[in-house]
């Protein structure tokens, strides 16, 4: 099989596995598991945060940033396809008591401007209208097909924010794909916001596991929400030994991913009835139109599935994702098999 469902598909690789076999580990809720704190420490380096704090997911590490930075019957300014407000099981709701205020990008390119930002912001408005608590921002943004955020966009739209005094999160689950192709540090990227949350097991390709970093005092009651949460892990460095060699190793492979997911939209694009703009692919994800060859999305998916190919369906659009478990011959025999499934130009 060719999964490109996603980068989550990634198995962690026999480097990963002997790390995990040989971890040397302790109880994490009392702060003693050494390769735990290890892996804290060097993403608070990297990232240069003031700390950091390893919970078993994203969606975890992105819902505690929600709650820290808001109060019930607040806002959460967003882009309108955003994973915090469509992936997470309204879960800023049920936990935090707060209400996504979702924007459209006006280029469809899902990267938000301050103008677009500061139109859904509410602050010092009449006693009757929720107020903003948080901006929200997600690089690279999934669902938009994994567009960027430069740091300069970043840095603009926190500055502008903090001027209102409102705090802005960063949903980086790919933000190591972003600085690939930017060629941008994820410090830069990272540095104006409040907070950051990175996956170690996406295009990173560890097993389980996402960082979530900031000040001292926000990681502090992090730790306190985590366990609220039920994400106080014992002795999960055998966890984290995977996703220190995710850290430090993964980075430098993600361009061939964004290599082969470029190839792979070139390709599709040739393919009747497809439309994508590859210019528009600049990371490992490849979103694309399939309404014009008259068979619906599921349709395709299903078809490429029995030639060994998996992809994920939304609507009249198809998302693939690379990752490094797929290789150049992979792209190739799934452009094959693509043409196969819906019937070519020639
Ligand atoms: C942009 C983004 N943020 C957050 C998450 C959540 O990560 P997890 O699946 O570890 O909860 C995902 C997962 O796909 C994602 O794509």
């Amino acid at each position: 099989m060719i999964d490109l469902r996603s980068d989550t598909v990634t198995k962690p690789t026999p480097a990963m596995r002997r790390a995990m076999a040989e971890a040397e580990v302790g109880d994490d809720v009392y702060g003693e598991d050494p390769t735990i704190n290890r892996l804290q420490e060097r993403a608070a380096e990297i990232f240069e945060k003031e700390a950091a704090i390893f919970v078993p997911t994203g969606s975890m590490g992105n819902q505690i940033a929600v709650k820290l930075h808001t109060r019930p019957g607040s806002e959460v300014v967003i882009e309108e396809r955003g994973h915090i407000y469509n992936y997470e099981m309204a879960a800023m709701s049920a936990v935090s008591g707060t209400l996504a205020r979702p924007v459209r990008s006006v280029d469809g390119t899902g990267i938000l401007n301050w103008g677009e930002i500061e139109a859904a912001i509410h602050v010092g408005s009449a006693y009757y209208v929720a107020p903003t608590a948080l901006v929200a921002l997600e690089n690279s943004h999934n669902l938009a097909g994994g567009r960027v955020y430069t740091s300069a966009r970043m840095e603009e739209i926190c500055e502008r924010a903090h001027a209102l005094k409102l705090p802005v999160h960063l949903d980086g689950a790919r933000i190591f794909n972003a600085s690939a192709a930017l060629g941008e540090p994820v410090a830069a990227l990272a540095r104006s916001a409040d907070s950051v949350m990175f996956c170690l097991s996406k295009g990173l390709g560890a097993p389980v596991g996402s960082m979530l970093l900031g000040s001292r005092a926000f990681i502090d009651e992090a730790r306190v929400w985590r366990k609220i949460l039920g994400g106080g892990m014992r002795q999960a460095g055998v966890l984290a030994a995977a996703g220190l060699i995710a850290l430090e190793e993964s980075p430098k492979l993600l361009h061939e991913d964004h290599a082969n997911a470029r190839r792979l939209a070139e390709g599709l694009a040739e393919v009747n009835g497809i439309k994508i703009d590859p210019e528009r692919v600049v990371t490992n994800i490849v979103l694309f139109d399939v309404s014009e060859t008259g068979i619906a999305a599921d349709e395709i998916c299903l078809r490429l599935k029995e030639r060994n190919v998996l992809a994920s369906g939304f609507g009249s659009s198809i998302r693939m994702v690379t990752h490094y478990d797929v290789s150049g011959a992979d792209i190739e025999t799934t452009l094959r098999e693509m043409q196969k499934a819906v019937g070519s130009r020639q």
